[in-house]
């Protein structure tokens, strides 16, 4: 029968969502914005099969256990919100550094979304992609699109989905991240336990809440102005207020690593010096610098000398999810 692949790329949040309203919908407490980048994807097949139940090979091994009902439990959503009855043997490679601490859920569940749509026979308008792909991960609606995203909150299941800034998904500003990947440790705790223990008991997430509608409107508006510091300025102030919410939270957690600091040091240290960059940081130690994309390889070279056996991967803005063959 047909095989439909599809690639999504990975985003990176520039405003972070951290915290759910609905987790059955995964509705979240605020909008976010996010990056999508060009060299990091998921590649995913979805052929359909006569078997009663669906099949995961991931990065070329068969899953079983926990990594395989996570897929067929994605895969009961899917038919229940299209009335499909299809089984589906799944087959997804991540094109990201596993050490890397680059989101694969979104990318994963936005290639596993659109595959799966494809292989049940349906073409479905990109909104209800976005909307699909949330409820696998929030971040993964965001990655049907290109170039920055909002994903707009909503207030329930029809109405929360991402939307990408420039209706042609195209970036004007010249921006690009590099990831510096400062410790390959597992993280303990993961986005879905961190935020949910941080609403539920940090005494700072509502301000959090409240300075996303400010820290949205103001990256907009630098966007457009094409204000890379400004970007800066506020995506890296957005994720430390974020990070700040679990210091708060019973038991209290953090996501840094003493290698955390010492790289955000080494970023202080270059714009010290007079170079644009900031950073970013999601759940997990490593950090993501936000820079020029015509300075970032003298940017990576700087920081490189001063973290030498930091490995540093350098991205660029990115296309939206796309099929790229059905056979
Ligand atoms: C810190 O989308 O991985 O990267 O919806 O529970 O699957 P679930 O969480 P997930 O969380 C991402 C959190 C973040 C910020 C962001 O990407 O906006």
């Amino acid at each position: 029968m047909q095989t439909y692949t599809a690639i999504a790329h990975t985003n990176i949040a520039l405003i972070k969502y951290w915290g759910k309203k609905d987790d059955k919908f995964i509705i979240p407490f605020n909008n976010s914005l996010s990056l999508t980048l060009d060299r990091f994807y998921t590649k995913t097949s979805a052929q359909p099969i006569t078997a009663a139940t669906d099949s995961f090979v991931l990065d070329g091994q068969a899953q079983s256990g926990a990594a395989l009902s996570k897929v067929t439990s994605f895969l009961d959503i899917l038919r229940a919100e299209t009335g499909s009855t299809q089984r589906l043997a799944i087959n997804s490679t991540n094109h990201v550094p596993t050490a890397a601490g680059l989101a694969s859920s979104a990318s994963g569940f936005a290639a596993l979304t659109l595959a799966s749509c494809a292989a049940f026979g349906l073409q479905l308008p990109r909104r209800t992609l976005s909307r699909l792909a949330r409820r696998g991960s929030g971040s993964a609606c965001r990655s049907i699109y290109g170039g920055f995203v909002e994903w707009k909150k909503g207030q329930d299941d029809l109405t929360s989905f991402a939307t990408p800034l420039a209706a042609n998904e195209q970036v004007d500003l010249d921006i690009a991240m590099i990831a510096l990947v400062v410790s390959a440790q597992a993280k303990k705790v993961t986005s879905r336990q961190g935020m949910a223990t941080t609403v539920a008991t940090s005494p700072f997430y509502p301000a959090f809440v409240k300075s996303c509608e400010t820290d949205l409107l103001a990256i907009k508006q630098a966007i457009d102005a094409q204000d890379l510091e400004k970007v800066g300025q506020i995506a890296e102030s957005n994720a430390l207020k974020m990070h700040a919410t679990n210091l708060g939270a019973t038991p209290p957690f953090s996501y840094f690593l003493p290698e955390t600091l010492v790289a955000i040091a080494a970023i202080q240290q270059l714009r010290a010096k007079g170079f644009l960059c900031y950073f970013t940081m999601d759940a997990g130690p490593n950090v993501k610098v936000i820079c020029r994309g015509q300075e970032a390889l003298k940017i990576q070279a700087e920081l490189q000398a001063l973290l030498p056996n930091t490995e540093m991967l350098l991205a660029y803005p990115g296309p939206g999810a796309k099929i790229v063959n059905s056979e």
